[in-house]
């Protein structure tokens, strides 16, 4: 089956990395904002101090929305080089996801697509619609593959699925602070315009990931529209590409249909609503004090936020982190497991070690196996110090053969369950006064082995790690955009 084959053949091992490219000109690096020449524009507000939960969707709203989910957050300078940070994360600050909104009767907003540019708040319109019936509004996401395999080789596509999961978590923050739901609708691949080759002459392409209508009604039947008048030209982001890697184009074909699922409805978000300058400070930490110890409460916290249920769908849990916990107050040092549904709690006792001491640690947290796994944390994390610096390392199992296996889709949408996870975390450990880093480096198998998995039951999709982050002075932080407002 080609996804199972392909995430074996992406895995990083100890001995050898997944494909990728052998050297990097960094001055060659693809432009990191996508543009449409030729389309109208539409400035947006900056307006995520002026917003408060129960407005209306607007332009002004909408200007939130996106300034606190896909915006920029900062620009950075170190010597000769700049780059701009965004509130969602990216592997690689690569940032191969694109959004999208789609406006019915949005006062302010022309009916129809517009891409989100970020690079200056706007929006460039894609398509008109006719529409004179109740306001909806849609949110659509896409990504540009070869900005991560520009760098990343095979594995890129993996990264590409994390940063939609974190994406998915900036816009579910984003609409909270608006008192807003958001919620994926099954929809044709076609309405964001992906398909247009035409309209994607001399530039990459993009691939529809996924279509969620966002409001406080959320109504889950996608209306009948007549999109034919487009408009824009993509512009090309790297004019000289060195590589090529065709599995990513298979994977993606193979893992385009989603099969149509009946699940109950979720329960809702019950997790934390948390201030506009959170979201837009949110940053990784580059580096930790390895002599910091965090607080128990302040761990429990991101548990909690770990296990809410998420209501961007109504997939049960099917990813569950494990920990590997070095400094955090009255805890044990040690390798523990949160099962984050009750049927897994068995699954992983049926897989797990069996020498495993599956001792109850507050919450639905159970202790592994006690010790100081600081070197082992960093080894299975590309032998990166923020894994063992921090206070805590996980990693994501997911229920891999058994998800995937029925509906090759659940490959990119268990990566953004993982991804949703990673952004809980990064958000909750700004509330605590500390940092998050994702990680999608790391040594798969070398991780399953540590655990005694073996097989395609579990696989793991993700890693993160939180402490408290040495900042680096040399570097200058400077405005989002030019005139805040
Ligand atoms: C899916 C994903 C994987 C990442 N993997 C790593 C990693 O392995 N090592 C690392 O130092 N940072 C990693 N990061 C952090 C990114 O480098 C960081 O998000 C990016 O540089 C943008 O910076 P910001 O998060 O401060 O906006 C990862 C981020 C994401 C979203």
């Amino acid at each position: 089956m080609t996804v199972f084959s392909y995430h074996e053949r992406t895995k990083h091992r100890l001995e050898r990395y997944a494909a990728g490219p052998e050297t990097l000109d960094w001055s060659m690096q693809p432009n990191p904002f996508r543009e449409f020449i030729g389309a109208k524009k539409t400035a947006l507000p900056l307006s995520a101090h002026r917003i408060s939960a129960g407005e209306r969707p607007a332009l002004e709203s909408v200007g939130a929305l996106l300034q606190l989910s896909m915006g920029l957050s900062a620009w950075k300078e170190y010597g000769p080089d700049r780059w701009a940070l965004r509130c969602n994360p990216s592997s690689g600050n690569l940032h191969p996801t694109e959004c999208y909104i789609l406006a019915l009767n949005v006062p302010g907003i022309e009916n129809g697509l517009h891409h989100y540019a970020s690079l200056d708040h706007s929006l460039e319109l894609r398509c008109g619609v006719e529409w004179t019936r109740e306001t909806r509004l849609f949110v659509g996401l896409s990504s540009i593959h070869w900005r991560e395999a520009w760098k990343y080789g095979e594995r890129a596509f993996r990264y590409c699925q994390l940063d939609i999961g974190h994406a998915l978590g900036a816009l579910r923050h984003a609409a909270l602070a608006l008192g807003w739901g958001l919620k994926m609708l099954d929809t044709p691949e076609t309405v964001l315009g992906t398909e247009r080759l035409e309209d994607f002459a001399g530039a990459e392409k993009e691939e529809f990931d996924i279509l969620l209508e966002a409001g406080s009604g959320c109504a889950t039947d996608f209306p009948e529209l007549e999109m034919t008048n487009w408009t824009g030209q993509a512009n090309c982001l790297d004019p000289h590409p060195m590589y090529k890697w065709p599995v990513i184009d298979e994977v993606a074909a193979a893992t385009r249909h989603p099969l149509p699922h009946e699940n109950p409805p979720s329960a809702g978000y019950s997790g934390a609503i948390y201030p506009v300058d959170l979201l837009l400070g949110r940053r990784s930490a580059q580096q930790f004090d390895p002599a910091f110890t965090m607080k128990k409460e302040h761990f429990f916290r991101m548990l909690e936020q770990l296990v809410r249920l998420w209501d961007i769908w109504d997939f049960e849990s099917r990813v569950h982190p494990v920990f590997f916990l070095h400094r955090v107050e009255a805890m044990a040092p040690g390798l523990y497991v949160l099962p984050r549904s009750d049927t897994a709690l068995s699954k992983l006792k049926a897989h797990f070690r069996s020498d495993f001491l599956w001792e109850q640690a507050g919450h639905d947290l159970y202790l592994l196996a006690r010790g100081d796994f600081r070197a082992v944390a960093k080894t299975v994390s590309c032998r990166q110090a923020i894994a063992s610096d921090s206070c805590f390392a996980m990693g994501m199992l997911a229920e891999f053969e058994e998800t995937i296996g029925p509906d090759p889709w659940r490959y990119r949408q268990l990566h953004w369950e993982a991804g949703l996870m990673g952004h809980a975390l990064y958000l909750e450990a700004e509330a605590a006064g500390l940092r998050g880093t994702g990680i999608g480096c790391f040594f798969d198998d070398a991780f399953h082995d540590l655990l005694g998995l073996s097989g395609k039951t579990f696989q793991s999709l993700y890693h993160f790690t939180v402490g408290m982050p040495l900042v680096d002075s040399r570097i200058l932080t400077l405005p989002p955009y030019p005139k805040g407002e």
